[in-house]
């Protein structure tokens, strides 16, 4: 098995807060075993063009509270091309890497995935995302930040709600899953939750609303995962169906920034630096997540198939609390 001396560290994908913590972690543990490390700018994207420099301790002074990535990050859909991945397998040898630290989300992990198939590349991937949709990890860096970002803009929500005696609908984050939705629907005591994983008609929002509305209910949230449908269309039909004014608000790109929460930061520390203790103790091509208050690892290949899903007790239990 090769020895890993040196290590280069990417963050494609959508950033999350926390992923800055991770970077840290990662560079401070190759580090104190004196591994030499690697930074590679804008994701991917940074990869195929050769972006990348020497990282020392002193570069990630001071970046452990900052949302977002200081390596930046890009959207890269070349990255699905065998002719572009074989180009940045290329540069991770010319750079001299031996393994590749991947903070980011499932297409990170698909990446990883590809890479080490198709030109045997090292990699550990540590999950970074908002939407806390990747398996064998009970969260993902930055989901429990988007929760906190989320809850704080519906709680300012509902003061104007309950005083113009208006229904909102908040449409969340969490691409085709309902995690965002219903830990924010859950901790902001929504009427009605929707997420992509349980099909819910508008005429029953609507129905639920009514019986709210003919028990006294002079407000209502609710909160729609943009898997489900537009925000404003669940608005617009409400609106129509019930004859009242309905808000409706997008939070949008809001979710994905800000400085991580106590748990984003705790778990950034501890995956990031795993990744890197796992590595040096022969693991290869593995997820680092965190399952039951453990660190675990995962063959990558496992980890790309969609076996999490949220727990559907939690939406009875909103529903139950919410009548
Ligand atoms: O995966 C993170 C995420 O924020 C999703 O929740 C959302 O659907 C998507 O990224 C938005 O991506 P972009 O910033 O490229 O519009």
């Amino acid at each position: 098995m090769k020895k890993i001396r040196t290590i280069g560290i990417v963050t494609p994908g959508g950033d999350a807060p926390g992923m800055n913590t991770a970077i840290r972690a990662v560079v401070r543990t190759a580090i104190f075993h004196g591994i030499r490390v690697m930074a590679v700018e804008r994701g991917y994207a940074g990869l195929i063009g050769g972006d990348i420099h020497h990282m020392d301790l002193k570069s990630v002074s001071g970046i452990l509270n900052r949302g977002g990535t200081m390596l930046r990050t890009h959207r890269c859909p070349e990255f699905k091309k065998a002719s572009f991945r074989k180009i940045a397998a290329r540069q991770i040898k010319d750079h001299g890497i031996d393994a590749l630290i991947i903070i980011g989300g499932n297409g990170s992990l698909a990446g990883g995935y590809e890479m080490a198939h198709e030109h045997g590349v090292t990699s550990m991937v540590v999950p970074a995302s908002i939407d806390n949709d990747i398996p064998y990890t009970d969260f993902t860096i930055g989901f429990d930040t988007a929760v906190n970002t989320a809850l704080d803009a519906i709680d300012k929500i509902r003061d104007t709600a309950a005083s113009h005696e208006r229904i909102f609908v908040i449409e969340v984050m969490g691409r085709d899953n309902g995690f965002i939705a219903l830990e924010v629907g859950l901790g902001a005591g929504a009427e009605v939750i929707l997420v992509p994983e349980v099909k819910l008609s508008m005429d029953s929002v609507v129905k639920k609303l009514k019986i709210g509305i003919d028990r006294g209910k002079l407000s209502s949230i609710i909160v729609v995962a943009e898997g489900v449908c537009r925000g404003h269309d669940l608005g617009d039909y409400i609106s129509k169906k019930l004859k009242v004014d309905v808000r409706v608000t997008i939070l949008g790109h809001i979710q994905r920034g800000g400085s991580p929460s106590a748990q984003s930061r705790s778990l950034a520390c501890r995956l990031g630096s795993a990744a890197v203790e796992m590595l040096l103790k022969g693991e290869r091509n593995k997820l680092v997540g965190l399952v039951n208050g453990d660190v675990v690892t995962t063959d990558i290949a496992k980890a790309l198939k969609p076996t999490k899903t949220i727990d559907r007790s939690l939406l009875e239990l909103a529903e139950k609390l919410s009548i």
